[in-house]
């Protein structure tokens, strides 16, 4: 049924089992077969994939289809990731019997569910950062509040000496008129 590259692929499939640090992960199934794709990425911060592997309760068409696409896709941008087709998977096997083209479409979904996975993970840590630094502002508010405060208490008590001096002199002058 399969021809000699795909059972030679099979026979030692790379990227096999979860990715330690991956920061993008997808699951698909199929509902016809009941088989399932879990696909793990490891993005950097430029979006390129560094790293790619995945598990699979499926067929052997479907562990060959996603040892290719985890080959394929390691070193692409996520957005050319996004590109690839299904038909390249099976381009580069030499074909795959008709009724196991939809295994290679599981290896194309679960890749675009990783990336849509990494992309929410970095809009929540984006958020996050963008709250951290509305809230410093709010920090920054505070210390010049307590600085004025301790300005307006400080002038507060100089006043107050001011008075108690102004008070004494005016006694002191009394004294000296009386003296007089
Ligand atoms: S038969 Fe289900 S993925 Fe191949």
């Amino acid at each position: 049924m399969y021809n000699n590259k795909v059972m030679e692929i099979f026979q030692n499939p790379k990227n096999v089992g979860e990715l330690k640090g991956a920061n993008g992960i997808g699951t698909v199934g199929n509902e016809a077969c009941g088989d399932i794709m879990k696909l793990y990425l490891k993005i950097n911060n430029n979006g390129v994939i560094e790293n790619a592997s995945f598990k699979t309760f499926g067929c052997a068409a479907a562990i060959v289809s996603s040892s290719v696409a985890t080959e394929m896709i390691k070193g692409k941008t996520i957005d050319e990731a996004l590109q690839l087709e299904n038909e390249a998977i099976i381009d580069y096997l030499g074909g795959l019997p008709d009724h196991k083209i939809h295994c290679s479409i599981l290896a194309k979904e679960a890749i675009t569910e990783a990336i849509k996975d990494y992309r929410k993970k970095q809009a929540k840590i984006a958020k996050k950062a963008q709250n951290q630094k509305d809230k410093q502002p709010a920090t920054k508010e505070l210390k010049v509040e307590e600085k004025t405060k301790k300005i307006e208490d400080a002038t507060q008590k100089m006043e107050a000496t001011r008075k108690r001096l102004s008070l004494f002199g005016k006694k002191e002058d009394k004294k000296v008129k009386k003296a007089k």
